[in-house]
């Protein structure tokens, strides 16, 4: 970017970006490095230092290196001003939020479990989740409550595994052919053997746990069995615990 009009219109719209529910923002190389993996249509990419995030790439992600070259550099100035807190990795980008329809996903054919966070209200723990979600190879992962599953700091939690898999808020779970399981301290021992294919795991929020209406509708209640004295797990270990038993419990671990 050479002339202070274009950084001008570059600062603009990466704040016009933040508060457009179409785009998405992402902060650092590793959410940019899977946005770009896992098809995100890019629409900038903006870095203060070409030759360090091309050095960058070619030790992290070499597949990359290629596409990476055509980051547009700025000034240091004006990098810093294209978010809150610009990332120590030196790479911010804006990328187009995928269309997901929450009755497709729910439709999808497959074996792959949905994990369904109830009103969860940690950013962060929300993209720990959607990234073992990712990693496991879960059918998608779908949010009640007020917060939006892919504000900035669920992106960076993710490292930007929100465009790995179908990642959605919804008002109420519609009705589905798919067995609900809520995962709660108070239900039956986690076993081997235990159904999980196409199931939607029900996970609550960090402080209150599941509602009493998703505890009623759920076919079964699961418990992670813990050691006397622990009061629970954090929700995205629990995601984790859940979604690798299943994985191990499938004939061959393989989700490529
Ligand atoms: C931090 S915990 C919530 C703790 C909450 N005070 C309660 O009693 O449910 C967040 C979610 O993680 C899951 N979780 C954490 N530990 C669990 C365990 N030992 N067994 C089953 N689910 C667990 C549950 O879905 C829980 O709602």
């Amino acid at each position: 970017v050479r002339s202070s009009g274009a950084e001008a219109a570059l600062i603009a719209r990466f704040a016009e970006a933040r508060g457009d529910p179409a785009l998405v923002v992402l902060e650092g190389f590793h959410a940019l490095k899977h946005a770009l993996r896992f098809g995100a249509r890019i629409e900038t990419a903006c870095t203060a230092d070409l030759a360090a995030l091309v050095r960058l790439a070619s030790d992290l992600a070499p597949d990359l290196c290629a596409r990476l070259r055509d980051t547009v550099e700025v000034p240091p100035a004006t990098f810093t001003r294209l978010a809150p807190v610009p990332p120590a990795t030196g790479v911010l980008a804006i990328a187009a939020r995928p269309e997901i329809d929450p009755a497709e996903v729910l439709r999808q054919p497959g074996a792959a479990p949905i994990v369904l966070l109830e009103n969860p209200s940690h950013p962060g723990n929300l993209g720990a989740v959607v990234r073992v979600a990712a990693a496991a190879g879960a059918a998608a992962v779908l949010t009640t409550g007020g917060r939006d599953p892919w504000q900035p700091a669920a992106l960076r939690g993710s490292a930007g595994l929100h465009f790995a898999l179908p990642v959605a808020g919804i008002d109420v779970l519609s009705e589905t052919d798919r067995p609900l399981l809520a995962i709660d301290p108070d239900g039956e021992p986690l076993r081997a053997g235990l159904a999980l294919d196409r199931a939607i795991l029900a996970f609550g929020s960090e402080r209150r746990g599941l509602s009493a209406l998703l505890l009623a509708r759920a076919e079964r209640r699961i418990a992670l069995p813990m050691r006397q004295g622990v009061s629970s797990l954090n929700l995205a270990c629990a995601v984790a615990v859940v979604l690798y038993g299943w994985l191990a419990a499938r004939p061959q671990a393989d989700h490529s």
